[in-house]
């Protein structure tokens, strides 16, 4: 069930080496992907794989490709998010600091399919290990022909830099994404228009996650076919997923989409303790909470969101017996409102009075009709919103009172006895 495509090679030693990463089969994607195919065939390469964004919204990345206006006087830009600020999302590192070239050669192939000379890789700042693993690396495809002027003779320039964000979550959010990497303080920008018209220096702009750059040489080593044989028919490939909380062995897994939350339970050994399962986030803490009744569900695009989820960025955070979820929920609600950027009232006023009220209720001093008034707020959050951020604040509260409202009731009332408050 384990088969692995992007982590493949991620536990070799000294796989961060171009030498040892070439013995593995890298670099061999990059000279095919320039001599065999032209710009527009590795976006038909890609479209027809089925890959699918991994940084949380899951849109096509060949259909995204092609929205690069082919005729713009403009230069265009690949910009790689490897900010990876959800919480519970720890891929994205394990690809920068396993598997290096990996990225880079996905990046240049990336680059040559939608016309780009310079892409950026935009890394959170607490990753300063991978930041100086990416650099260093960057430096050896350069010096081995794969980066920099006339890449392998072919006439064509592609050069990557790295750029280090400064620690904040909304940073992920592609256009706030764009702002910090141009200098300003990350806010994200209206849409339309959209990057991939007006970007980075206000030209063409292509952003797409780590994971999902790092399919590319994949797809391009084995095929399109082979790619869509993996995973179910609309969620093709692998994913990583990154199991965290209450399990016996937290880490990243890589497993053909579609696994089933069971099978992937057992991969990390189990709830930790011998305890129950209480409940699930499957994609990062802005993915609706799941619970025991879900056990079974296949991890894919189309399961997941039929189930009222979605596979978000595929943390998946396990919470045992013991959990409280309104205590669960105003963890969650803390972070959304300390890092909502402040720019719509919604989210700016909206986080911090849903922080508010969790806040008393935590206190004890929970009121009749507090829960609703929590659901109120999500309401008048929910889709008012200048980006998703809004929307994913009220996740954990919507969800949690779903599922547990209980528990709230018995906040309120004085009558918590969970052993984790
Ligand atoms: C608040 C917020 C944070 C985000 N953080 C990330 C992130 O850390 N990494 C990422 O790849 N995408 C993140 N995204 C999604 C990006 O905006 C964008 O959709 C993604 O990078 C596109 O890449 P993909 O098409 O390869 O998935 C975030 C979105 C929002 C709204
Ligand atoms: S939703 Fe929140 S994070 Fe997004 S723009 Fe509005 S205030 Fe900023």
């Amino acid at each position: 069930m384990s088969e692995k495509i992007v982590l493949k090679y991620a536990d070799v030693p000294e796989q961060k080496n171009i030498g040892t990463y070439m013995k593995n089969g890298g670099y061999k994607a990059l000279p095919r992907a320039l001599s065999e195919y032209k710009p527009d065939e590795i976006i038909q390469l890609v479209d027809k794989s089925g890959l699918r964004g991994r940084g949380g919204a899951g849109f096509p990345t060949g259909k995204k490709w092609g929205f690069i206006p082919k005729t713009s006087p403009k230069p265009k830009y690949l910009v790689c998010n490897a900010d990876e600020g959800e919480p519970g999302t720890f891929k994205d590192r394990a690809i920068i600091e396993g598997d290096p070239h990996l990225l880079i050669e996905g990046m240049a192939i990336s680059s040559y399919a939608i016309g780009a000379h310079k892409a950026y890789i935009y890394i959170r700042g607490e990753f300063a290990m991978g930041a100086d693993i990416l650099v260093s690396a960057i430096n050896q495809a350069r010096e081995a022909g794969f980066l920099g002027k006339n890449v392998l003779g072919s006439g064509l320039d592609i050069d990557i830099d790295v750029f280090r964000g400064a620690g904040a979550y909304i940073c992920g959010e592609e256009t706030a994404l764009l702002d910090s990497l141009e200098g300003r303080r990350g806010m994200p920008r209206l849409k339309p228009p959209f990057p991939v018209v007006v970007g980075l220096y206000a030209s063409p702009t292509m952003i797409n996650n780590v994971e999902t750059l790092a399919n590319i040489p994949r797809i391009i080593d084995n095929g399109a076919e082979w790619f869509a044989g993996i995973g179910t028919p609309h969620s093709t490939g692998t994913k990583i997923f990154c199991i965290s909380g209450d399990v016996n062995k937290p880490g990243v897994y890589e497993t053909p989409m579609g696994i089933s939350f069971k099978e992937l339970l057992k991969m990390a050994d189990g709830i930790k303790d011998g305890k129950k399962l209480k409940a699930f986030f499957p994609g990062g803490s802005s993915t609706p909470i799941l619970t025991d009744a879900h056990l079974n569900i296949e991890m894919d695009f189309e399961s997941l969101k039929k189930a009222g989820s979605m596979l978000g960025s595929g943390a998946v955070i396990v919470l045992n017996e013991d959990r409280c979820m309104v205590k669960t929920a105003a963890r969650l609600v803390k972070f959304y409102r300390d890092e909502s950027c402040g720019k719509c009232s919604p989210c700016r006023e909206g986080t911090d009075w849903l922080a508010k009220v969790y806040k008393r209720i935590m206190d004890n001093k929970g009121r009749d009709g507090d829960i609703d008034l929590l659901l109120s707020i999500s309401h008048d959050i929910y889709g008012t919103t200048f980006c998703p951020l809004g929307d994913a604040a009220t996740m954990p509260v919507v969800s949690s009172i779903k599922y547990f409202r209980k528990e709230y009731e018995e906040h309120i009332n004085g009558k918590c006895n969970h052993t984790d408050n």
